[in-house]
């Protein structure tokens, strides 16, 4: 694991830790099992608090921190090592972990320019080793939903959206300063808009243009920006085309009750798909507790945890799955007992 991370602490602490349990089953290799082998973070301060209260519920893992972490941590007997630095730093980490044989998990954006992408698929063939992106929001039951519409032919020609993605200031200027001078809301949040649109509606892609407003995380005239608004043109094969504007921020007031507040509404020809964080599932308030220590509103999808009706607690969700997704897929690649090539597998 290089980065721990808040990502780490939602879905691949209770990932790893799951798996460990339960093992990773699948009936083309039995059973394989998975332990967190190494981590390497800027400071290891994080990692050494989770090994301290993890008690049994995670194995002993190599703990590696500073300028040389990564490095130490490829030295390690590890099959797959999973990207979860800030967006900026995810290439160097991915591209040293493919050259050293390993397969790769990246968390999204999975780097920020279109020539660092196509070198780590080129190496990705060369060592012929998995190398793939996170886009948990495809795994949103909603957007499966959505996506099975459009499939069964049920929701006809997407003509235009809307999407939008808002992060409270106090994130914005606590959690990610570290990172934030010369970033943009826009590529972190904003790619998981387009992979949806992409992915959902297929067709190609024919221009994008983007604004944005600056002055509040950072200069008015600075590299760093407040809020972007993107519009992508798709083009369809029967000559149709379809406009989506996106719209991201991170300077949203704390106070605000939608926390990180999320939007998607697709328009077709012979219907509307309207979705909205505050509005699809529960509005809860507990008082004293409501809205900071405890959210207004609850993402029981993403990563909830749950006392389960068979007794017993459990946390799931598509945040978690999608890491199972890939780890069984490393597993299939390297353990299956088929005739078939490691090749043909890949
Ligand atoms: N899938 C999602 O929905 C989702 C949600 C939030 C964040 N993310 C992505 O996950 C990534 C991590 O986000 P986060 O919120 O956990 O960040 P974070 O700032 O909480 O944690 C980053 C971690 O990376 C470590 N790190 C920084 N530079 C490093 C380096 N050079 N080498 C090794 N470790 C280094 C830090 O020590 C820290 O442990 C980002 O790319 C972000 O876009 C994805």
């Amino acid at each position: 694991m290089v980065g721990v991370g808040m990502i780490f602490d939602e879905t691949y602490r209770p990932f790893f830790e799951q798996v460990r349990r339960d093992g990773l089953y699948d009936r083309r290799f039995g059973l394989c099992e998975v332990e967190l082998a190494a981590v390497a973070s800027r400071t290891g301060q994080r990692a050494e608090a989770y090994r301290k209260s993890a008690g049994d519920r995670i194995g002993d893992f190599a703990n590696y921190s500073g300028p040389e972490a990564v490095s130490q941590l490829l030295d390690q007997e590890v099959d797959f090592v999973c990207v979860a630095t800030p967006d900026h730093r995810h290439f160097q980490s991915a591209m040293a972990a493919l050259q050293a044989g390993k397969h790769v998990l990246i968390e999204k954006p999975s780097v920020l320019t279109l020539h660092q992408l196509d070198q780590l698929t080129q190496a990705s063939e060369q060592h012929q080793k998995l190398c793939k992106v996170v886009y948990h929001k495809l795994l949103d039951p909603d957007h499966k939903k959505l996506r099975t519409l459009v499939v069964d032919g049920v929701l006809q020609h997407v003509n235009h959206g809307y999407c939008s993605l808002l992060e409270p200031k106090s994130i914005a200027t606590g959690q990610f300063s570290e990172w934030i001078t010369g970033r943009n809301p826009a590529t972190y949040v904003a790619v998981h808009y387009i992979k949806l649109i992409d992915f959902t509606f297929g067709g190609k892609l024919q221009s994008v243009s983007c604004s944005g407003q600056r002055g509040l995380v950072g200069p008015a005239n600075g590299s760093t920006w407040d809020s972007t608004q993107l519009r992508l043109i798709y083009r369809y094969a029967d000559g149709r085309s379809a406009a989506f504007d996106i719209h991201t921020s991170w300077v949203t007031p704390d106070n605000f009750p939608g926390y990180v507040e999320q939007e998607v509404q697709f328009r077709f020809d012979n219907g509307v798909w309207n979705s909205h964080g505050r509005k699809r599932g529960v509005e809860c308030t507990v008082e004293g507790l409501t809205p900071m220590q405890m959210k207004t509103t609850l993402n029981n999808h993403y990563n909830g945890t749950f006392q389960e009706p068979f007794g017993g607690r459990t946390q799931r969700g598509y945040g978690i799955e999608v890491l199972e997704r890939f780890t069984r897929e490393v597993a299939y690649v390297q353990l299956c007992q088929n005739p078939s090539s490691e090749t043909d597998r890949l």
